[in-house]
């Protein structure tokens, strides 16, 4: 099976209302089947977006940036699987390194929430990636495999199929340094080697870290770079516009 090429767009704690509904209306997404959009939108907009989205019939679809590892309870503030597949969410970021880092998020509480999430029916994409001290220690592989091996080996065959992994470099997010695509290349190779036989080659491996229009036509290039988890660079949607069509030309 052909594995589609991934324009995801992390949106983090970034824009208002009005500014998502400015995105909508400005966004042009290629129609391409071989092209899956996504868009991981802060909480307070995911309706918003999913109904400004429908009402412009664009090809694109829904992300949440994290859930809570209970299906529900006394938990005040916080926001569940159920909630999200609720106002049109097909799919949830986990394990993003921000949330590891600032919110203490373990490997532990990660394979909760991807439990709760895929019996929630959502999709995941779930986020791994070294420090740079860990680079330069050169242990960035063990501390990937280390992080998907404690959160995602138990998934059952069937469940495999709702899952994106995303490498991304913590010192290549945000920070304007790219990882080389050689880099890139050799880490996603990687994952994919240390993946179940029956699912290794239909997981997309998708990269994140600095990625924009100048260096994406040459990341997804690489045979086992399947798209980018965007951040800064999907904000506009001049931009996100650009790496989907990108996406479509190749
Ligand atoms: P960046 O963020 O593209 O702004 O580096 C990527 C991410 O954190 O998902």
């Amino acid at each position: 099976m052909k594995r589609k090429r991934i324009v995801a767009g992390n949106w983090k704690m970034n824009k208002t209302l009005s500014e998502v509904r400015d995105f909508i209306n400005e966004v042009k997404i290629a129609r391409d089947n071989d092209v899956l959009h996504i868009i991981a939108c802060p909480f307070p907009f995911l309706q918003e977006f999913y109904s400004g989205a429908k009402k412009r019939d664009l090809d694109i679809h829904l992300a949440a940036q994290d859930c809570h590892h209970a299906r529900s309870g006394a938990y005040t503030g916080e926001v569940s699987a159920e909630m999200l597949t609720s106002v049109g969410s097909r799919y949830v970021v986990l394990g993003h390194s921000e949330r590891r880092q600032y919110f203490n998020e373990s490997g532990e509480l990660l394979k909760k929430k991807v439990g709760t999430a895929l019996e929630s029916g959502l999709h995941i994409i779930f986020c791994c990636g070294e420090t740079l001290d860990q680079r330069q220690a050169g242990m960035e592989k063990d501390v990937v495999l280390g992080q998907i091996r404690e959160s995602l080996f138990h998934l059952d065959e069937d469940q495999w199929p709702k899952m994106i992994l995303a490498y991304e470099p913590v010192w290549a997010i945000g920070t304007g340094e790219t990882a080389s695509p050689d880099q890139a290349e050799e880490m996603h190779a990687y994952i994919r080697s240390q993946l179940p036989d029956h699912i290794k080659g239909q997981v997309p491996v998708i990269y994140g870290g600095s990625v924009k229009p100048s260096n994406f036509t040459e990341l997804l290039s690489r045979d086992n770079i399947d798209g980018g988890l965007i951040g800064g660079a999907s904000l506009s949607a001049a931009s996100y516009s650009e790496l989907s069509s990108l996406a479509t030309a190749i």
